[in-house]
């Protein structure tokens, strides 16, 4: 299978041919080959955070939202692979959430603002910088606890405040059961984490429930999305910027992502 920068091709050609006339089906077939690989490089760009600042992700020629980053990185693509093989077991699942998860909240800050920090070098002088804002992690129960422990690798300073939510089966709106923010906002930055943004009704719940405390600014950092997820968290929110490692196809009719992972929950705590 041809391998294409940062993304796997996402078409299959078969293989070279022989007798009669083989000669014109080869050349048409290398005529295929070479437009199959431009439209693939083509879906790796629009999927591609430099989509995302053009502000045009678009999933079968539908733009979702300009706001809208899925990172691109190989290191991401395999790692997600796993995550989706059902044969993985919770120690893995966790331990790569928590990779991925390190790998996502770089992104997720990369427009954060920073602040001179003036320092002394073994050499001398030297100007450093610093974040200049109070990040604040708010992990959705219970699946978004599996990505605290890498979003902390990458922000050990930041704060961390648990929203407890879960999905109705029958309604799939998500009912709040544990909430301790402090009266105040205390951060200026939330990054809301939740493996999984399916619906799109756990995010947009967690976001309300932070503007409503007062949070300025707000980033959903997640694993993997649906269209629809997306679509309702940007039209709901669309100061929210979405960061996530895969844009799927879309929800089944019990409300989950296909192809997707399973239950996020269920699969990082074995209770499946
Ligand atoms: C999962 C997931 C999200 C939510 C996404 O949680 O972790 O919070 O579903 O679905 P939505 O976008 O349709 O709202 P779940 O309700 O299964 O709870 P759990 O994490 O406790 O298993
Ligand atoms: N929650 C999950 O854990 N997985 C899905 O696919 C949808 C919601």
């Amino acid at each position: 299978m041809p391998v294409l920068q940062g993304r796997p091709a996402s078409f299959r050609l078969s293989a070279g041919c022989s007798g009669p006339g083989s000669e014109s089906r080869r050349v048409y077939r290398a005529i295929l080959r070479a437009f199959a690989l431009i439209m693939g490089l083509a879906a790796a760009q629009s999927a591609g955070p430099s989509a995302a600042r053009s502000g045009r992700i678009t999933r079968r020629g539908k733009t979702v939202t300009p706001n809208l980053h899925i990172t691109n990185h190989p290191l991401a693509l395999h790692k997600l692979t796993i995550l989706r093989n059902q044969k993985t077991e919770p120690k893995k699942f966790r331990e790569v959430v928590r990779e991925l998860a390190m790998m996502l909240i770089i992104d997720a800050t990369a427009d954060l603002p920073v602040v001179e920090l003036p320092i002394t070098t073994p050499m001398g002088a030297a100007v450093g910088y610093k974040l200049a804002d109070n990040i604040g992690l708010i992990p959705i129960l219970r699946a978004g606890l599996g990505m605290v422990e890498g979003a902390l690798d990458m922000l050990p300073s930041a704060e961390v405040w648990h929203i407890g939510l879960y999905r109705d089966e029958r309604t799939l709106r998500p009912v709040e059961y544990y909430n301790k923010l402090p009266v105040s906002p205390t951060v200026q930055v939330c990054l809301v984490l939740d493996p999984m943004l399916a619906t799109g009704g756990s995010a947009v719940a967690t976001v309300d429930i932070l503007k409503r405390w007062g949070a300025q600014r707000i980033k959903f950092v997640g694993l993997i999305g649906a269209p629809e997820g997306v679509k309702k968290l940007s039209e709901a929110h669309p100061d929210v910027s979405i960061y996530l490692a895969a844009l799927d196809d879309h929800l089944n009719d019990i409300g989950y992502i296909v192809p997707g992972l399973g239950d996020a929950g269920d699969r990082q705590f074995g209770t499946a």
